[in-house]
């Protein structure tokens, strides 16, 4: 049986004061058990702040990037190992605004999940069409893409430390949300390719997140399909109230 799992992506948004404040609220609304998973997924320079907010609760700490080396002359990158050092027990690959605004390849991608595994972490990897390849109904062109050079050389054991986020583009940060319809199609979509890939079994504990303008007036509903395994939240995850309701409405669903 899957659970649903929430994470809240903050982007490049708050400050020291305010990540903490944040955590901490989040921490303190939440309480302990939540049949749900939650993590958080601050900027770098306050993963360590956020880790000590977080100590001793449910709540896991993740990162939104990080570079596939273990460690060298890298200037202004941050290795995997760094990461599980602070505290962090998942990170972010392949989010589309690093796709389509930094240029990073599924080849790199990939590099990024075998660094990523080998030093320990979870990923969460992105995957979703732009609005211009879903006009081109390349939607489940672009999806098998994603997934199959994003997981390539993946062990079968590795697989369950792996969990999928379909974002579609065009509903990141847009306000326009994929209906239940459209993220269950992609999710079932994706599962039966993970399944031609790892066999059944495999397939059906994958968690898929939906990410993309999910608010707490959608994600219950868009959670209530059967392959819609929780969220990865962006804009809302700033905010402990709208957050809350979120993991709420997972609960609500689970
Ligand atoms: P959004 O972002 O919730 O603000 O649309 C989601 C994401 O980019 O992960």
């Amino acid at each position: 049986m899957r659970r649903k799992f929430i994470a809240g992506n903050w982007k490049m948004f708050t400050n020291a004061a305010g990540a903490e404040q944040l955590a901490a609220a989040i921490v303190k609304g939440l309480g302990q058990e939540m049949g749900v998973d939650v993590a958080l997924c601050p900027p770098f320079p306050y993963l360590s702040r956020v880790a000590i907010t977080l100590k001793g609760s449910v709540i896991a700490l993740g990162a939104q990037n990080f570079y596939p080396e273990k460690e060298g002359a890298f200037t202004g990158e941050v290795s995997p190992a760094m990461l599980v050092d602070v505290g962090c027990r998942y990170a972010i690959v392949g989010h589309s605004e690093r796709r389509h605004k930094l240029g990073e390849t599924d080849a790199f991608i990939n590099k990024k999940i075998h660094s990523g595994l080998a030093a320990g972490l979870r990923i969460i990897l992105c995957i979703g069409e732009t609005l211009q390849e879903r006009e081109a109904n390349a939607t489940e062109k672009v999806l098998d893409t994603h997934v199959t050079a994003g997981i390539a050389g993946v062990k079968a054991s590795d697989l369950q430390k792996i969990t999928l986020a379909y974002e579609p583009v065009w509903a990141i940060g847009t306000g326009r949300n994929a209906t239940p319809d459209q993220a269950q199609e992609s999710h079932a979509f994706v599962r039966r390719r993970v399944a031609q890939l790892y066999g059944k079994e495999a397939a059906e504990n994958l968690v898929i997140q939906y990410g993309g303008s999910v608010r707490p007036d959608n994600a219950a509903i868009l959670m209530a399909e059967p392959d819609v395994d929780g969220a990865l939240v962006g804009g809302a995850s700033l905010q402990a109230e709208q957050f809350f309701a979120i993991v709420r409405g997972a609960m609500s669903v689970k």
